[in-house]
């Protein structure tokens, strides 16, 4: 068995999810939210003394990865490259640089950790990869194959999803400047506000599923069996859970949406990227007077991912 958590199931699935739970409960990783909490005022402030920045780029990029690393404790000398890799490894910036550059990505973030992890099986520490190599499921350890896998998913399922989210939000911001105004204004609570760019960003577009009983879903037959797709961005759209779904709206309460999944699979890392969409939220109110696009955005060029890789802005200080 060398499937990573995501694509596990069953007893063995609940096991080792809670072994990594307890990396990720909201209590764990204190020293993980102080520094985000940190960087995200620290690259919010290089950007408003500069007068402009690349959202994507000189905010987005550095926080997610970084939390990811200090999690599994990555040396920070070698952070960079692990950034371009996972990058390139969803998602691209043309349909041309797709395929050979995401095969040859993932094949290097492998390995990468297939020697951090023989590393930590040596001189474990107090990091994820350690607790991976260490943990027992089923009565027995993980093999290599699982431990580099299951750090695989973490930082690609941490770092572009979250990105993506980030820049998101700034752009929503942008497009909707009366939103803008109420959350500088102090008018919305920022948990609130990170609900709904979770909602309206929906960074990963769909999950597959196989359906282990029957259903008549909506006029359409599902048999026990079949392989579906969830669509999470349809979801977060649905006009039966949501009032005025297409609107944007920072203090839409409650907001029951399928961005962060739901169920077992729910994700892992949600307490760490609200916790990254609500830092830069409060450094933005704090710390940002006005902001326009000095550029059209650029998306990501992606069938599973949705979002913007290049946001570039200007930003005045604020008052
Ligand atoms: C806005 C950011 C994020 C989004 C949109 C997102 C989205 C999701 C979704 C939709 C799933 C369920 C996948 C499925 O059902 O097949 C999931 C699971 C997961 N996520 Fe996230 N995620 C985000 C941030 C993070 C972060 C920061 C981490 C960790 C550092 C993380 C780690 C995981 C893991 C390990 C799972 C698998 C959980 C399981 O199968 O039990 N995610 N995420």
């Amino acid at each position: 068995m060398t499937d990573p958590l995501p694509v596990m199931d069953g007893p063995r699935h609940t096991e080792l999810r809670r072994v990594l739970m307890k990396a990720f409960s909201p209590r764990a990783p204190a020293s993980v939210v102080d520094s985000i909490a940190n960087a995200s005022r620290a690259l919010v402030t290089e950007a408003v003394e500069r007068g402009r920045c690349d959202v994507a780029r000189d905010i987005a990029a550095q926080l997610p990865l970084r939390a990811i690393c200090d999690l599994l404790d990555v040396p920070p000398a070698d952070r960079q490259q692990l950034l371009t890799r996972t990058s390139k490894a969803l998602g691209a910036e043309s349909a041309e640089e797709l395929a050979a550059d995401s095969w040859v990505s993932r094949g290097e973030i492998l390995f990468y950790f297939a020697e951090l992890a023989a590393r930590r099986r040596r001189e474990p520490g107090d990091d994820i990869v350690s607790l991976l190599t260490q943990c027992r499921v089923g009565g027995q350890n993980l093999t290599d194959e699982e431990v580099v896998l299951n750090c695989y998913s973490l930082i690609l399922g941490g770092d572009e999803t979250t990105r993506l989210a980030l820049v998101g939000a700034v752009a929503a911001l942008l497009e909707n400047p009366e939103q803008w105004r109420t959350y500088q204004a102090g008018g919305i609570a920022t948990e609130t506000a990170v609900e709904e760019v979770l909602r309206w960003t929906t960074p990963t577009l769909h999950a597959g599923r196989t359906a282990t009983v029957g259903i008549d879903l909506h006029g359409r037959t599902v048999r026990a069996g079949d392989v579906v797709t969830l669509w999470n961005a349809a979801a977060n759209r649905d006009g039966s859970a949501f009032d005025e779904p297409d609107r944007f709206l920072l203090s839409r309460s409650p907001n029951p949406h399928l961005t962060l999944a739901f169920g077992p699979h729910f994700c892992l890392g949600a307490f760490l990227a609200r916790a990254e969409i609500g830092a830069v939220l409060c450094d933005l109110r704090d710390l940002v007077g006005e902001m326009r696009p000095t550029a059209p955005p650029r998306r990501v060029y992606s069938n599973f991912l949705s979002g913007i890789d290049s946001l570039a802005i200007a930003l005045t200080p604020v008052r």
